[in-house]
């Protein structure tokens, strides 16, 4: 999109929306990995201060930072995340940054994850703080998708499918979205998306989840300051701008 087009948006997509400057309806920032030194994330938190003081400007009242839990690669749990998350809020205290500041995680589906869901002792969030957020392989779908949800969703816990359009085996079969909506899933997906980041076929699978009104929460999935530096675009686009209208569950997490 050209500088004037990104701006003021083009005439067909002016002609889609309400008149009016956009004014972003999102204020809980869901999906991110701001706890130092855990994960891919930030390593340190200066860092992560950096980030959420950027959100914190952005008009978001809080933000749940979810980072990697993996059985082989990232093996955190709430034993290391909880005490890293209240020094966080520690910082953000001294600073006078008035952000509230939740950790829960990003859980891989894959081999451990079913002991992890016996063992109970899962991060979760929301209302009744039993939202869990799951992601999946980029190569395939794991075996035990399927058993995973059940199991979880027998234990009470609402599931939440971290960036549906970035599985190239759900792209390419999109009738699996709506298996899972028909399995009570929720889709989170991240606004980065939108903009071609990852690439044109996410893009694109992207705007079919939007067209759909399958999108229930949307997320930055921040790393590191280049991803949040991206939002403001995403903010000028008329996709992101048909998301927000629908009924998107973020404000109430
Ligand atoms: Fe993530």
């Amino acid at each position: 999109m050209g500088f004037f087009n990104s701006i003021f948006g083009s005439r067909k997509e002016q002609s889609s929306e309400p008149t009016g400057p956009f004014v972003n309806p999102v204020q809980v920032e869901f999906h991110s990995h701001l706890i130092p030194g855990v994960d891919d994330g930030v390593e340190t938190f200066e860092q992560s201060l950096e980030i959420l003081e950027n959100f914190h400007k952005m008009g978001m009242r809080k933000v749940i930072t979810t980072p990697h839990i993996m059985s082989d690669f990232y093996k955190n749990g709430p034993e290391n995340l909880i005490p890293l998350r209240d020094e966080l809020r520690l910082k953000l205290k001294e600073k006078g940054i008035d952000l509230e500041l939740e950790v829960a995680a990003e859980y891989m589906v894959d081999d451990g994850f079913q002991d992890k869901i016996a063992a109970g002792n899962l991060l979760t969030f929301g209302p009744k703080k039993r939202h869990i957020l799951i992601e999946l392989p980029f190569m395939e779908e794991p075996r035990n998708f399927k058993q995973s949800i059940f199991e979880l969703q027998v234990n009470g816990y609402q599931v939440i499918l971290a960036h549906p359009e970035r599985y190239p085996y759900m792209g390419m079969q999109r009738e699996r979205f709506l298996e899972l909506k028909d399995q009570g899933v929720l889709f989170q997906m991240n606004m980065l998306s939108l903009l071609g980041y990852y690439s044109k076929g996410v893009m694109e699978t992207a705007q079919y989840l939007v067209e759909k009104g399958m999108v229930d929460l949307v997320g930055s999935d921040t790393h590191h300051i280049r991803h949040f530096a991206l939002l403001p675009e995403v903010h000028q686009n008329r996709w992101y701008h048909k998301v927000c209208q629908a009924d998107l569950i973020n404000n109430i997490l």
